[in-house]
């Protein structure tokens, strides 16, 4: 049996799969520098791991995955590697859309999807509209997202219910502003990983993740597949998950 088979059986016979697996992709440029290669290259090759990180969640029969794959931070990178990563984008979704869609994987993506360009938000709308039905995995791809964006949308959102009578001040609870995210679909994250050993959470899912297991990766996003997926769900079925009350 190979490693990731191994890891496979151990996370089956070992406990529960996490429910929703959140990761931030990260690392494509220091791969890329690493081989003395442009930044693009790197997240050329971040697009391979995408592909075998969805098939591992197929096979681990876990329900929500969570790409971070560009942040509203991102926008203020050079224009070239901007451009590079929206091509990337559009790309991706003409290589495996249909792919996913034979599969089962409903593509969601979430953020400020207004500052795609036309040819991605179209890639974009159109990958969305053709999975919508499918149950196998949700596929969570976050373009043009920012964590604290996303609140004052919602706090926004529910301003507006309230001014218009629609809502009562008092009603104002976690409920409204979770049903107010672009993630209001999902349950919150079980697992957040984040890859290249960097510890922060750069703005990604700051509401979702108040109890989120996480786990930092030292592996480099293009490096990162099923094996470490996998590892990664074995270390969470070790963790304690108190949820600020006292174990059993
Ligand atoms: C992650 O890799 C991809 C995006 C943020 C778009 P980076 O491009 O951040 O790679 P590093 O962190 O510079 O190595
Ligand atoms: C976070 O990575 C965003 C994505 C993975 C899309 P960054 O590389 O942009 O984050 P920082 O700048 O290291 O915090
Ligand atoms: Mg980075």
């Amino acid at each position: 049996m190979g490693a990731a088979a191994e890891l496979l059986a151990q996370m089956n016979g070992q406990g529960a799969i996490p429910r929703h697996v959140a990761i931030i992709m990260d690392g494509n440029g220091r791969w890329a520098r690493e081989r003395l290669l442009p930044r693009p290259v790197g997240h050329r090759e971040g697009m391979k791991s995408v592909r075998a990180v969805v098939e591992a969640a197929i096979e681990a029969k876990i329900e929500v995955l969570s790409l971070f794959a560009f942040s509203q931070e991102n926008w203020q990178r050079p224009a070239g590697e901007v451009s590079a990563l929206m091509s990337l984008l559009e790309e991706y979704i003409q290589k495996e859309a249909r792919e996913l869609h034979e599969r089962g994987v409903r593509v969601v993506f979430l953020g400020d999807l207004d500052r795609l360009g036309p040819v991605q938000r179209r890639a974009v709308d159109g990958v969305m509209s053709l999975t919508a039905a499918n149950r196998t995995l949700v596929l969570n791809l976050f373009i043009s997202y920012g964590s604290r964006a996303e609140l004052v949308r919602a706090a926004r959102l529910i301003a507006e219910d309230v001014a218009a009578g629609r809502l009562a001040p008092e009603q104002v609870d976690e409920a409204a502003i979770s049903a107010r995210l672009f993630t209001a679909d999902c349950p919150d994250p079980d697992l957040l990983i984040r890859t290249s050993g960097e510890m922060r959470i750069s703005n990604f899912l700051l509401w979702q993740v108040a109890y989120t297991e996480l786990v930092i990766s030292p592996v480099l996003w293009p490096d990162f597949g099923r094996t470490e997926l996998f590892q990664a769900i074995v270390d969470y079925q070790s963790r304690d998950r108190r949820f600020g009350r006292v174990s059993a």
